[in-house]
């Protein structure tokens, strides 16, 4: 029986893991699990799974839920990642930069961490990994792309694997036209052409920021350069990984488009069942037209350099960008700025802050400092 703690158990991923949770009573128990201003989901989950603590990090749910609920309620993230049972799994399906605590806590607690939180990893890859390093901890993907990866990267080939090629089906504005999309408001970058997800991550996709992430995801998670890291668009979102080799053939990854396929994989961990529909090997040099894919636009989507930037600046670049991206997501979805203020703010604000910072010893309590300070300065403007 596997102890699931379940964090951001009211959202997207969050409800697929509990749907995987209840079929399969069997194998899995939640223990814990947290939220963030869904009171009536997280009492509905309560209800029904009879978990032992819940965790909601705001005053206002934190108090209520105390009052609503007599099991252990706490505000720290860090307390329910730690929370002591027999055979832990954590699933970390926070979404944006305050992801990051339970993902370190997971792994200092060397538990298995099946990671969606993307942010966690851009924000602080390098020092996950060394903690991966020191410790007895194992970090399962759950996004799609990677859990494909994965996948692919554990079978035996007969050449040495040379590249990692993910796929981004272009979000909901890849064939809006460019001069138009100052004037995109939410409810247009919110309707994915393929995947329901929450709110963030579909307006990552339609700023291509997502595929940035996922980048520096996959660079941090297989240990491979970022220079043999690309992305390419699969307008159906099906296949969502290629291994290329050296021998010149490639291996891909093929499967619906749904996130509990990836959860439930994980969840399995260590006896992952593959869920790959293609098992064949084709050619490099024909693997754009058998897969129907594509070259991303990188005149239309100029934020994927920022993939390379963030590896090679080091240092608290991918916490400028996450947090930055954090902001300015919230104020366009409040209406409150435009599409292309999300990027134009992300150039800005790397340049300034990349310099501001450049001295300042990188750990995991200075990338909460300036992540706090950012929030801080950025909001007063
Ligand atoms: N959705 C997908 O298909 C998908 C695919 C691949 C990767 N991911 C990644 O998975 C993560 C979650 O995505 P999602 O789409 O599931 O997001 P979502 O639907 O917005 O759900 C986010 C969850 O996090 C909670 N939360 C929000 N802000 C919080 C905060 N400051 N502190 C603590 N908890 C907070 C929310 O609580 P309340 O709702 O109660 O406020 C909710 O439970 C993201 O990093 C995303 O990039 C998602």
């Amino acid at each position: 029986m596997k102890d699931i703690i379940l964090l951001g158990a009211t959202g997207s991923i969050g409800s697929q893991t509990l749907d995987i949770i209840d079929k399969n009573p069997h194998l899995y128990t939640l223990k814990a699990f947290s939220f963030g201003h869904n009171i009536n989901k997280a009492l509905e989950i309560i209800e029904k799974f009879k978990p032992l603590m819940v965790c909601t990090p705001f005053d206002d749910c934190y108090e209520e839920i105390k009052r609503l609920t007599n099991i252990l309620v706490t505000k720290s993230l860090e307390e329910v990642s730690s929370f002591e049972t027999g055979n832990p799994y954590v699933v970390n399906a926070i979404v944006g930069i305050d992801g990051l605590i339970p993902t370190i806590t997971a792994i200092k607690k060397n538990r298995v961490l099946l990671l969606a939180n993307k942010e966690s990893l851009v924000m602080a890859g390098e020092l996950v990994n060394q903690l991966l390093d020191e410790h007895n901890s194992v970090i399962v993907p759950i996004d799609s792309e990677h859990s494909a990866l994965y996948q692919l990267l554990h079978k035996e080939y007969h050449s040495t694997v040379k590249k990692l090629i993910i796929t981004a089906s272009g979000g909901a504005l890849r064939d809006y036209p460019i001069e138009k999309l100052n004037n995109v408001k939410a409810q247009d970058a919110l309707k994915h052409p393929n995947w329901q997800m929450g709110a963030k991550i579909t307006i990552d996709s339609a700023t291509m920021i997502n595929k940035v992430f996922e980048l520096i995801e996959a660079h941090y998670l297989f240990r491979f350069s970022i220079d043999s890291i690309k992305a390419v668009m699969d307008r159906r979102s099906i296949v969502h990984a290629l291994v290329e080799m050296e021998n010149g053939m490639v291996a891909y990854h093929q499967a619906q488009n749904d996130m509990h396929l990836p959860i439930e994989y994980a969840l399995q961990y260590p006896d992952s069942i593959d869920f790959n529909l293609a098992n064949e090997l084709v050619e490099a040099n024909q693997v754009m037209e058998r897969c129907h894919l594509e070259e991303l636009d990188i005149n239309r989507f100029k934020v994927l350099k920022l993939a390379k930037h963030v590896i090679e600046t080091k240092g608290f670049s991918g916490v400028i960008l996450t947090t930055i991206n954090d902001i300015f997501v919230d104020k366009f979805l409040k209406d409150e700025c435009g599409f292309l203020d999300i990027e134009n703010n992300i150039f800005k604000y790397l340049n300034i802050y990349e310099d501001k910072f450049k001295d300042l010893e990188y750990n995991i309590e200075n990338i909460i400092k300036v992540k706090e300070l950012i929030i801080k300065e950025v909001n007063k403007k």
